[in-house]
């Protein structure tokens, strides 16, 4: 069985069920999601291996080979056709043309399930998908549950990653008009235990965490890499529930049952239907997260029915696997990186005080010259896996980008200058074949990018004039060589 099957045998089907790395009914075959490339911006609907199965994450791997791609939409498997597309501007407008928000990289959040590969919805600030005409779903004070599995690691405090009940208009019309699952460290409104982050309900106007609007201390700071998320709500009952996905219990624990928040506004509740994944009701824009499968129920799930669920997603098996391809860069080497764009195959990535550009250099070039572009392979500040790079003359300064621009900046410690410094290398999107693209790893559908000779971290058509589709792959294609210092 899958979870909406486990949820339609307790009596609370879903009404929607969106995931890109697994069929959620065991009788499930239809496409998962939809994805778009860049080199043509053709589509492709990804579809389970076999019925109820992993997705086929090789036919995307095929499709998007030696290009961009993004998730276009995510696919109700319910059949109400209750799917999930680009969100529009709300009372917050998007990064994108005409203020929709972003859409997410379909590489940014790779798995494995039971060892098979599938990818997330890897979500930056910026990214959002909603659906304001859903069937189904919870008005007023009427029953629904819902759960996500997300990354347990990735998060901010920007509201709002979410997952649930909005509004259908895309704007804040009121306490009580949401009832969705949020995740991450904001502490504007609620917060449990701890420094987070936290599984909270975002009833709109207020994350709560319990009863009490400001702190509920049975709420805990959640660890896991996986992590499964529960909300429901009723008539003055709600409750928050969640666990490590990957463990085989088969039970939720319960960090909050009981009465709706004492504040005015949330008993009754004033739900409006709409399902949003990413962002806040009013199209607030700024956290992250990462999405690997949710749904969204008709009626008042039992706890017994969510640790069925839970069950369920623990023999799914949830893993981590590689975010990196291509060359291999050593940590500890230091390393110089050759521009491969015909224009420009004598320039090197290095910086002039805060600025990274590219400059022609060559083993006879003066040696601050050689300095400045030369950088030290770290393990990535903010993830490990992939690399950040350390400025050879001013050691304890890194590339990092900051609204999109790259700069050499002292590293301060903090979490968004970690994450802002790390990249993950991949096989070169280039045309001569070869080379590394690096993929900024909170924004992975940006690469670091030559253009005009500075370096910025780009889209493949994106608003920024930077972000240009014209030579975007060779821009974004770099060797890997010795260091000149
Ligand atoms: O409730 C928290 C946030 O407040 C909502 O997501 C958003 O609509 C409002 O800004
Ligand atoms: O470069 C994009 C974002 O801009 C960075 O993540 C953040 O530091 C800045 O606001």
């Amino acid at each position: 069985a899958g979870p909406c099957d486990i949820y339609a045998s307790g009596g609370t089907p879903c009404i929607a069920a969106h995931s890109t790395t697994r069929a959620l009914y065991s009788s499930f075959s239809g496409s998962l999601y939809q994805v778009k490339r860049g080199s043509d911006n053709t589509t492709l609907n990804i579809g389970p291996l076999s019925a109820g199965g992993v997705a086929n994450a090789g036919a995307q791997d095929s499709f998007c080979a030696s290009t961009t791609c993004l998730i276009t939409i995510i696919y109700d498997q319910s059949g109400r056709n209750n799917h999930l597309t680009q969100a529009p501007g709300g009372a917050f407008r998007g990064p994108e043309a005409n203020g929709y928000d972003n859409l997410a990289s379909a590489i940014g959040a790779p798995v494995t399930l039971n060892g098979q590969k599938a990818y997330g919805v890897f979500v930056s600030p910026g990214t959002g998908y909603r659906n304001n005409a859903v069937s189904g779903s919870a008005k007023g004070d009427q029953a629904e549950g819902m759960y996500a599995v997300l990354d347990g690691t990735h998060y901010n405090g920007g509201c709002c990653f979410d997952y649930g009940n909005a509004e259908t208009s895309s704007t804040d019309t009121g306490n009580g008009h949401m009832e969705a699952i949020y995740f991450g460290d904001n502490t504007v409104w609620g917060s449990g235990s701890g420094s987070g982050p936290w599984l909270m309900a975002d009833l709109e106007n207020g994350l709560f965490s319990g009863a009490n609007p400001k702190n509920n201390p049975a709420d805990p700071s959640i660890s896991a890499r996986f992590f499964t998320a529960a909300v429901k709500g009723t008539a003055n009952l709600w409750a928050l529930r969640g666990a490590d996905a990957t463990s085989t219990g088969g039970s939720l624990t319960t960090y909050y049952s009981g009465a709706r928040p004492s504040v005015s506004g949330y008993n009754p509740m004033s739900k409006e239907g709409a399902i949003i994944l990413g962002i806040g009701g009013d199209n607030s824009i700024g956290a992250q997260g990462t999405f690997y499968e949710g749904v969204m129920t008709t009626g008042y799930p039992s706890d017994a029915t969510e640790n069925a669920v839970q069950a369920n997603i623990a023999a799914a098996r949830y893993a981590v696997t590689s975010l990196v391809s291509g060359p291999a860069l050593s940590i500890g080497s230091k390393v110089s990186l050759r521009a491969t764009t015909s224009c420009c195959t004598t320039r090197y990535i290095a910086h002039s005080g805060g600025t990274v550009n590219t400059q022609v250099v060559t083993s006879s070039s003066a040696a601050a010259l050689r300095q400045q572009a030369t950088w030290t392979v770290r393990a990535g500040l903010g993830y490990s896996g992939c690399v950040s790079f350390e400025s050879v003359d001013t050691p304890g300064s890194f590339i990092r980008h900051y609204n999109f621009d790259l700069q050499v900046a002292a590293n301060d410690g903090s979490k968004q200058f970690r994450e802002d410094a790390t990249f993950c290398p991949q096989t070169g999107l280039g045309s001569a074949g070869g080379g590394s693209s690096f993929r900024a790893w909170g924004y992975p559908t940006r690469y670091i990018r030559h253009y005009n000779n500075l370096g910025e971290i780009a889209s493949n058509g994106g608003v920024h004039v930077f972000d240009s589709p014209s030579l975007f792959n060779d821009d974004v294609t770099f060797v890997v060589g010795a260091g000149f210092a």
